[in-house]
C-alpha cells in the first residue's frame, strides 16, 4: 500500500467516529480531505461541520457537507484532523498546511480529538519533522531570535501566509521532550500568535492506516 492509501484505510474508518445529528470540527490536510470524501459516500447525516481552513471550507462545498460557524455552535461532538508527527502520549506537531491556528481553536471546542495518520506518522518522540509557529509578521525577526535561543533553527515559509494573515516560521532541529512544557513557552513568546505543538490538547484516539488496517489507539 502507498501512502495514499494509508491515509484513506485511516480517513475511512474514522467515519465510525461521528455521531449523527451532531456538529463536527474538520481539520485540514491531505488526509482530511480523504475523510471528507469518505464521510459523504458513507451517507451518515451530520448537522453540520466546523471548518479549520478556506481549503476545507471548499471540499465541505463540494460535497454538500453543511458547514457551520464555530460561535454558532455551543459543542462539537468530535474533531477529526491529521497530523505531520505524533508520539505514543498523542501529543502531535501539526501545521505543516499552516492551518494550526484554527485547528487549534477547533480542537478545544470538540469533545473528543480523532487523529487520522498513515503510519509513518506515529514517532517515539517529536521533532523531525520542523515545528510550525505562526507569527505577527512585523514581529518576525524579533521571534525568531527568541527561538534560535531555544536552540532551534528558524526558516520562513517563503510565500506563504496564513488565512488568518501571519507568516510561518518553521523550527528545525528542536528538542521536543518535553511538548508541554514547549508549547507553553514558544507561546509565550511577544509576537508568536500560536505554535504547531498540540500537547495540552492532545488528540483522544489515533486512527493508524497500517497495511494490515486500521489501527485503533485510545489515550483516555
Ligand atoms: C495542517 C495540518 C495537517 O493535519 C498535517 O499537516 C497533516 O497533513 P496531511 O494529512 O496532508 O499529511 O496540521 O495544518
Amino acid at each position: 500500500m502507498n501512502q495514499q492509501e494509508l491515509k484513506r484505510t485511516a480517513a475511512r474508518k474514522a467515519v465510525e467516529f461521528v455521531p449523527e445529528n451532531e456538529y463536527i470540527g474538520i481539520g485540514t490536510g491531505s488526509t482530511v480531505n480523504l475523510f471528507i470524501e469518505e464521510l459523504a459516500a458513507g451517507g451518515k447525516r451530520i448537522k453540520g461541520a466546523v471548518s479549520t481552513s478556506s481549503a476545507t471550507s471548499a471540499l465541505l462545498a463540494k460535497f454538500e457537507i453543511p458547514e457551520v460557524a464555530l460561535r454558532e455552535v455551543i459543542r462539537l461532538g468530535v474533531y477529526i484532523d491529521g497530523a505531520d508527527e505524533i508520539n505514543h502520549s498523542l501529543q502531535m506537531i501539526k501545521g505543516g498546511g499552516g492551518a494550526l491556528l484554527g485547528e487549534k481553536i477547533v480542537a478545544s471546542a470538540s469533545d473528543k480529538f480523532v487523529c487520522i495518520a498513515d503510519e509513518s506518522k506515529y514517532v517515539a518522540q517529536l521533532g523531525r519533522f520542523p515545528l510550525p509557529v505562526e507569527v505577527i509578521p512585523s514581529a518576525r525577526s524579533l521571534v525568531a531570535r527568541q527561538l534560535l535561543k531555544l536552540g532551534g533553527e528558524p526558516e520562513l515559509r517563503v510565500g506563504f501566509t496564513t488565512d488568518n494573515g501571519h507568516e510561518i516560521l518553521d523550527i528545525h532541529h528542536l528538542d521536543i521532550n518535553q511538548p508541554l512544557a514547549l508549547e507553553d513557552e514558544i507561546n509565550k513568546i511577544t509576537g508568536v500568535v500560536e505554535n504547531g505543538i498540540f500537547a495540552r490538547n492532545g488528540a483522544d484516539v489515533l486512527i493508524l492506516g497500517r497495511a494490515s488496517g486500521a489501527e485503533v489507539i485510545h489515550i483516555r
